[in-house]
């Protein structure tokens, strides 16, 4: 074995255990569009949510079966047919649709009873139960158009997944329910997952599709200085929607994430976009801090915000006691009055439990993020780190690359987040002249990717 495996392998996966620990017996809802299917990634997939499973997350797995639908199709020589973005289901699309659900649910069922030695499923025994956990209603006719046998989610049994999920199972549902009069209707499996999720409250709801995420600026092109947006607070993703045009295509911005925002609204704190394309994405979305794809929670907004005029007191207050034992620079109240518009709080019932400001330097595409304080009675509750994300998004918003921490005290905290240690001749000019080499700082940057 290398030498240097040992440390490289170990920190790793001591730094996974966390995310281990915090998700065992909480509910994932996973939706896979058809076109990651079609596109191979199924043995991979199973893979990665059969270890998911196997670290005590309890899974149900919901599959899109657009492009398999559409060639059953084709092979009966009928065209697809769309309307408001959905398929209008009529005799023969529902008989291609109940072939493609029967087809692939014999491919994933197969996919997860594999268990050849040497591989990532040896050992590995998941049980997936499918059954007719659906009731659903028919679509009915829009503006005229008649969506035959396309259905919408009428209820969802909730119990009976609970107590399969329960029962170690993982549960499988292909985008198909019934109605009380044995009348079998297509659904889709963007509104089945959603659905589930919101029935279980489930704690987090996944769509592994075909884009990579939302953008941070998310109708230009995609490009290094247009990044994938990691987190989008609830009330960005609502804002969002409202601006874009009503979704058509699965690639289609608004597509996924109206999904997500009505799962958020009804109580699903953490719901993904994440892309099929990259192995592995479902790993690195969940156990990797900054995630790959994009991830819209509702994180009560009006708890965390960016500070107005009337938040100096309290600022004041909180950073104090740390400016007077030397782990903040001292601040005076004039210049957090001046610079007001650049904190960021969280204020729980009136009161200021936490804060950081970020100081751009945009000549030098970074900002600093600074006086990052959270209260003595609410340290170690995740506030600091929500700061740190939300000071990120803004520095995103601004067009900087990266941001950048002076500290005494905290390195490992700042390290343990994606920072990394540089010499302070890194720091911008214009910062370099105020550095108090006295303090001895360590400076430590963060990209954004
Ligand atoms: C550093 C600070 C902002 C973290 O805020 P927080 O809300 O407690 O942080 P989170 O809840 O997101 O993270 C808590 C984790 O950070 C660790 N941590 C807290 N302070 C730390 C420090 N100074 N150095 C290294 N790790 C630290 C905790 O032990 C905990 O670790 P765990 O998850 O392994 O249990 C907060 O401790 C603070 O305000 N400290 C005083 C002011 C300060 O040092 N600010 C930085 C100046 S640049």
């Amino acid at each position: 074995m290398s030498a240097v495996f040992n440390f490289t392998f170990v920190p790793w996966f001591r730094s996974v255990a966390p995310y281990i620990h915090k998700f065992r017996n909480q509910t994932f809802v996973v939706g896979v569009c058809g076109e990651a299917i079609a596109a191979g990634k199924l043995a991979h997939i199973a893979q990665d949510l059969a270890l998911i499973q196997s670290m005590g997350v309890k899974i149900v797995l919901v599959h899109g079966f657009r492009p398999q639908v559409n060639e059953q199709l084709q092979a009966k020589g009928h065209a697809a047919k769309y309307s408001h973005g959905l398929r209008i289901t009529d005799e023969v699309a529902l008989d291609s649709a109940q072939e493609a659900a029967g087809q692939l649910r014999y491919e994933i069922e197969a996919a997860f009873s594999q268990g050849l030695p040497n591989t990532p499923m040896a050992g590995s025994t998941v049980r997936v139960i499918s059954g007719n956990f659906l009731t659903a209603r028919p679509v009915g006719v829009l503006d005229g158009v008649d969506f035959q046998h396309s259905g919408m989610v009428r209820k969802v049994d909730v119990g009976g997944i609970s107590r399969t999920l329960d029962f170690g199972a993982m549960v499988l549902l292909s985008p198909f329910g019934f109605s009380p009069t044995g009348e079998a209707f297509n659904l889709t499996m963007e509104e089945v997952a959603t659905s589930v999720a919101i029935a279980l409250q489930a704690d987090k709801l996944i769509f592994l599709t075909e884009i990579p995420g939302i953008r941070v600026k998310p109708l230009d092109p995609e490009g290094e200085d247009n990044p994938i947006a990691t987190e989008l607070p609830l009330a960005a993703a609502e804002q969002l929607l409202s601006h874009l045009p009503s979704p058509q295509h699965p690639t289609d911005t608004a597509f996924y994430l109206q999904h997500c925002v009505q799962a958020c609204k009804a109580g699903v704190e953490r719901s993904h976009i994440i892309p099929f394309a990259t192995d592995g994405s479902l790993m690195l979305e969940i156990y990797v801090h900054d995630g790959i794809g994009t991830m819209v929670v509702d994180e009560k907004l009006e708890s965390l915000r960016e500070a107005t005029g009337d938040d100096v007191g309290g600022i004041l207050q909180l950073i104090e006691p740390f400016e007077n034992d030397g782990t903040l620079v001292k601040r005076g109240r004039t210049e957090i009055e001046r610079d007001a518009n650049l904190y960021t709080v969280v204020e729980h019932d009136g009161v200021i439990f936490a804060c950081a400001a970020l100081y751009p330097y945009p000549e030098a595409k970074t900002g600093e993020m600074a006086a990052l304080t959270v209260s003595p009675q609410s340290q170690g509750q995740g506030d600091g780190e929500k700061i740190l994300k939300r000071i990120e998004q803004r520095a995103r918003a601004n067009g900087l690359q990266s941001i950048f921490v002076l500290t005494t005290r905290a390195m490992h905290w700042f390290i343990k987040r994606g920072f990394v240690l540089v010499d302070p001749d890194w720091l911008p000019e214009a910062r370099k002249r105020k550095y108090n080499w006295d303090r001895k700082s360590q400076v430590l940057v963060k990209k954004l990717g």
